[in-house]
C-alpha cells in the first residue's frame, strides 16, 4: 500500500499501516486491561491480528474480524487495539463518538494533536512502555521503529494518570 506518503525526519515514507503488535505489548499491561469483552477492531482486509491472538491467549474474550470497518461497526465493552497511525485523527474522533472505554497504542506525539485536545482533555490516562515497542511485519519483529508509542487509556480507572511500566 503506497498510495500516500507520510513525512518523517525530512524524508518521505510510503504509507503503511500493516504492522502487527508484538505479544509483549499487551502482556506488559495485563493488569490494566479491564476484564470485559474486548473489541479489537483494526484488521480490515487483514488475515491476522496478533493483538487478537495475544489477548485471547491471555484469557480475554475478544471480538473482531477482517470484514468490519471500524467506522461502521460497534462491538464489545472495551476497545483494546493498535490503530492505523495514518488515520489517527479520524480514529480519535470515532473513539470519542463511541464513548466506550479504550486502550489504544499511538505515537507519543499524538497527545498534543488537535483531535486529542478537542475530545479528550482531562479524560485520558497514559501508560509509558519500559522500552520502545518494535512492531512486526510478516511475523518478524523489525527493530527499526524511530518513534515512541504509548498507551492511551479512557474510562479504564487506572490508579494513576501517568504510569511508567
Ligand atoms: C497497526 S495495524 C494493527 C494490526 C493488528 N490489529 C494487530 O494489532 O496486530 C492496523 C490495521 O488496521 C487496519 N485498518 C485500516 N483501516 C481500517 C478500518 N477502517 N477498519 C478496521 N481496520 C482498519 C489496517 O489494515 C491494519 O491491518
Amino acid at each position: 500500500m503506497a498510495s500516500l506518503t507520510l513525512r518523517g525526519r525530512g524524508v518521505d515514507f510510503p504509507k503503511d499501516d500493516e504492522w502487527n503488535t508484538p505479544p509483549e505489548a499487551w502482556i506488559d499491561i495485563k493488569e490494566y486491561i479491564p476484564n470485559k469483552v474486548i473489541w479489537e477492531p483494526f484488521m480490515l482486509n487483514n488475515k491476522t491480528s496478533t493483538s487478537i491472538t495475544t489477548l485471547q491467549e491471555m484469557g480475554f474474550e475478544v471480538l473482531g474480524n477482517s470484514t468490519d470497518d471500524f467506522f461502521e461497526t460497534n462491538k464489545g465493552e472495551v476497545i483494546v487495539s493498535n490503530p492505523p497511525f495514518s488515520i489517527k485523527g479520524k480514529v480519535i474522533k470515532r473513539l470519542y463518538e463511541l464513548d466506550k472505554p479504550f486502550i489504544v497504542i499511538l505515537p507519543i506525539s499524538t497527545l498534543s494533536q488537535i483531535q486529542f485536545k478537542k475530545y479528550f482533555t482531562d479524560k485520558i490516562q497514559i501508560i509509558i512502555p519500559k522500552r520502545r515497542i518494535q512492531f512486526m511485519k510478516n511475523e518478524e519483529q523489525l527493530k527499526r521503529s524511530f518513534f515512541d508509542v504509548i498507551y492511551y487509556c479512557y474510562k479504564c480507572d487506572l490508579p494513576k494518570d501517568i504510569i511508567f511500566l
